[in-house]
């Protein structure tokens, strides 16, 4: 029976060139899109079916965003597969990023010059909004959306007897000083990219505590600085252009500007060859290029207390529980509401 993996944000970026670095892989799998705009989705097969003709892909509709189409995409994967293999949670938002110039300004004449460059740190602000469903935006995208996906995917990814993965794309901006358990959708600060990637760190941790007996692993990944529709709305493509030679030269002294989805992409691939099991959950695989462009995947320990990871763990089954019964008295309402128009039909 073929693998199936099932990648979250697979139309562009990252996810794109991850689904064509496992497809070069093995031609073997069954590869599922998961994207909120299907004419996107459509787009990215076909260019995955140039470069592989004979690949098996298909398509689910998935707007992580939205509670609804979280439990809708899970419900038609159950449907259509009988496992599922490795889910990467790749699909990601930081929306309206504003640059602080006073950040830019300290950080540039500090020693921190390069790490500031390398996280952002000090550097980002955004301004997140709340959604239909009363969530906060990047919590939801980022994290939420993706915890009840797993959640409800449980059927398939936890099969006695089987081995599967579940692989988080983080960030080197995830930050504890942004995250707060009191405030952990961070709907008062304006670093909530940061805090949804810290919080990622954090329920990676605790799903494996969660789940490895049931033969479910986590990991947790960050692609380094990639050139993506997520960098260029924080700056237009033609300044990256503009500043390549310094990233190029910076990419000398710390590696992690891997600046191609390919390079992004590597430890998330890497992470397909590996044995779950063997794999640390404490820590966070790095993509990484050297200055003459060779790729490879660093793993460093993740600023994580495992009091907190559980005491997040907890938070998010409420908060799950919360919207499912939110969800289902709206259902119910709208259920009254059309046996009473039948009735005075
Ligand atoms: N680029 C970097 O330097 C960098 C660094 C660290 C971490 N990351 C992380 O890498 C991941 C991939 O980002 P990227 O850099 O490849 O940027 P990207 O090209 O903008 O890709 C983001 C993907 O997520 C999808 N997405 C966004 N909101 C969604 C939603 N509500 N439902 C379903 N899909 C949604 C996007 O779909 P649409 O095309 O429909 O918008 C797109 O396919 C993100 O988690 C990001 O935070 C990126």
């Amino acid at each position: 029976m073929k693998k199936v993996v099932l990648v979250t944000g697979a139309n562009s970026g990252i996810g794109l060139a991850l689904c064509e670095r496992l497809l070069s892989h093995d031609s073997q799998i069954h590869l599922c899109l998961a994207c909120r705009n299907m004419q996107r989705a459509k787009a990215a097969k076909s260019a995955l079916l140039v470069s592989h003709p004979d690949a098996d892909i298909s398509l689910v509709r998935l707007d992580v965003c939205s509670i609804k189409s979280v439990f809708e995409a899970a419900e038609e994967v159950k449907r259509r597969y009988e496992r599922l293999d490795r889910l990467y949670l790749n699909a990601g938002i930081m929306p309206n990023p504003q640059i602080s110039l006073k950040g830019f300004m300290n950080g540039l004449f500090s020693r921190n010059v390069i790490s500031m460059f390398a996280t952002g740190e000090g550097l980002l602000t955004q301004q997140d909004r709340v959604t239909s469903d009363g969530l906060q935006e990047v919590f939801v995208t980022n994290l939420f959306g993706h915890f009840l996906l797993i959640r409800d995917l449980q059927p398939l990814l936890c099969q006695p007897g089987h081995v599967s993965q579940l692989v988080w794309t983080s960030s080197s901006n995830a930050r504890r000083s942004a995250f707060s358990l009191g405030d952990f959708q961070h709907s008062q600060g304006v670093e909530s990219y940061s805090s949804s990637k810290y919080a990622s760190d954090l329920l990676s941790v605790s799903l494996n505590r969660h789940y490895n007996t049931r033969g479910l692993y986590s990991s947790v990944i960050c692609p380094g600085l990639v050139m993506t529709n997520l960098t260029y709305g924080i700056l237009p493509s033609f300044f990256w252009t503009l500043i390549m030679p310094i990233m190029w030269l910076i990419r000398l002294f710390t590696n992690t500007f891997t600046l191609t989805p390919y390079n992004g992409a590597e430890a998330l691939f890497w992470l397909s060859t590996q044995k779950p099991e063997a794999l640390d959950p404490r820590a966070k695989y790095h993509s990484m290029t050297s200055g003459l462009g060779n790729n490879y995947t660093l793993p460093r320990k993740m600023d994580i207390d495992e009091e907190m990871a559980e005491a997040f763990y907890e938070k998010l089954l409420q908060l799950e529980n919360r919207v499912r019964k939110k969800l289902k008295s709206e259902e119910d309402e709208l259920d009254a509401y059309r046996s009473y128009l039948h009735q005075i039909e």
